[in-house]
């Protein structure tokens, strides 16, 4: 089935409303809740696909869960040692984010497993888990450091990594391993990626140090059942921080989003580019800290994005190329190049979509330059990436004609109620599928 939007100029977005509960955190809830002892609950889960392929993925290694029902998982964990071996291949969709993580405990079990992808997730690289996974005595075969992936679980020693990307999959695989090697496993990150997994372990009574860069623990612990409440994924809220701030007459309070420094890249650069965005009702909500974001519309200026924000806004680029276009004056995106293995080459896919959109886009290998102009209507191709098509859907908002967005489906891989949050939001945006 193919899903395509159709979007052209809506009213002043408008409202009070909570986004769908974060992704990074949805997955971690169900892989440390079904590794834990006893049982968690989840409240606010993400229900979209990406987590429920991970949902899917734990069941078929005998995981006991009732849900998700409204946000609410119940997950009874089998603890570090529990999982049976899974009779087929585990399939992670879409989701770099389940590969990637289920990768580090695989690796440590006693059976033999396969983690499968779409054909996106078949061509994102896969090397850069593999490596300090064999190295920790892994074994694990790819095709050509992709997926599938099939993993034989081994003994495992522990490591100490020093990640050449910021990753957070990367370092979450590694820790994740962790749990399983004998000894110490840290890992020293090159600038900071967001701390979910760091922040949830300790949750779980799982001892985790951190000194500056560096993020250790022992093997040989156990997690313990836990309550978690997942905040609104500040993922999801960008593209209404992104509508709102390009549309005149806007004024919105998004509920509940999770605020944790090392994913509000957005808010500083939205902010840095003349966005007046408030954040209030600050508070910390299992660990994560937590608030409810005003925007309103304001007049925007170009920017050189400061390559230090690139980690904490690494998802949000989608977003901000049309905040970018839509800008006065040019910006310049640089040190972004981890943007061409996301769900699609974000930057060839954006810098075609804008130029589709008659906005004069320089690709460069790490980033772009993007001459604002005003945004005509036609037709934009989101190569199945979720955040491309809602970033497009948002540029609908002020552009002088039609925008037809192509290959929509996966926008139900992180946010199942886009489209119809974003018409109560007050979006001119039609579904439609065939
Ligand atoms: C994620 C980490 C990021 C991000 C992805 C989710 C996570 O990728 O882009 O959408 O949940 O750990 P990196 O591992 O490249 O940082």
């Amino acid at each position: 089935m193919t899903t395509r939007y159709l979007v052209r100029p809506g009213n002043a977005i408008k409202g009070r409303f909570p986004v769908p509960g974060d992704k990074s955190i949805s997955h971690r809830s169900v892989i440390l809740g079904a590794l834990a002892e006893k049982v968690t609950e989840v409240e606010g889960l993400l229900e979209g696909e990406d987590v429920l392929a991970t949902i899917a993925a734990f069941r078929a290694m005998g995981v006991q869960m009732e849900g998700p029902v409204n946000g609410h998982l119940r997950i009874h964990g089998v603890g570090l040692h529990g999982l049976k071996a899974p009779q087929v291949p585990l399939d992670c969709g879409n989701s770099g984010t389940a590969m990637r993580l289920m990768s580090g405990v695989l690796v440590g079990q006693t059976f033999a497993s396969t983690l499968v992808g779409d054909s996106s997730l078949q061509k994102r690289p896969m090397g850069r888990v593999l490596k300090p996974l064999t190295a920790m005595g892994a074994d694990i075969q790819s095709q050509d450091g992709k997926a599938p992936l099939h993993i034989h679980g081994k003994p495992l020693q522990g490591l100490h990594y020093d990640m050449p990307v910021a990753s957070a999959q990367v370092k979450s695989a590694v820790l994740l391993a962790g749990l399983y090697a004998q000894g110490e496993t840290c890992v020293t990150e090159p600038a900071p990626t967001r701390d979910h997994s760091e922040r949830m372990l300790k949750g779980f009574g799982y001892a985790v140090s951190r000194q500056e860069n560096r993020a250790c623990l022992e093997g040989g612990g156990q997690l313990t059942g836990q309550r978690i409440q997942v905040p609104g994924d500040i993922s999801s809220a960008a593209f209404f921080l992104l509508g709102a701030s390009i549309t005149p007459g806007s004024d919105l309070l998004l509920e509940g989003v999770g605020i944790n420094p090392t994913r509000t890249g957005i808010i500083e650069i939205l902010t840095r580019m003349g966005a007046r965005i408030d954040l209030t009702a600050l508070r910390e909500i299992g660990g994560e800290p937590v608030a409810d974001i005003r925007v309103r519309y304001a007049p925007l200026q170009g920017i050189e994005v400061p390559p230090h924000l690139v980690p904490l806004a690494i998802d949000e680029f989608p977003a901000l190329f049309i905040a970018a276009a839509c800008a006065k004056t040019p910006s310049i995106i640089s040190g972004a190049e981890e943007l061409r293995v996301k769900e699609s080459d974000r930057i060839a896919v954006m810098a075609a979509g804008l130029r589709a959109l008659g906005v004069a886009v320089e690709e460069r290998p790490d980033g772009a330059v993007i001459t604002p102009s005003t945004l005509c209507g036609g037709q934009v191709d989101s190569h199945g990436d979720h955040r491309i098509a809602m970033a497009f859907a948002m540029a609908g908002q002020v552009a002088s004609g039609d925008i037809e967005i192509l290959d929509c489906a996966n926008v139900a891989t992180s946010f199942p109620g886009f489209p119809v949050l974003a018409r109560q939001a007050g979006l001119n945006l039609e579904v439609f599928a065939s």
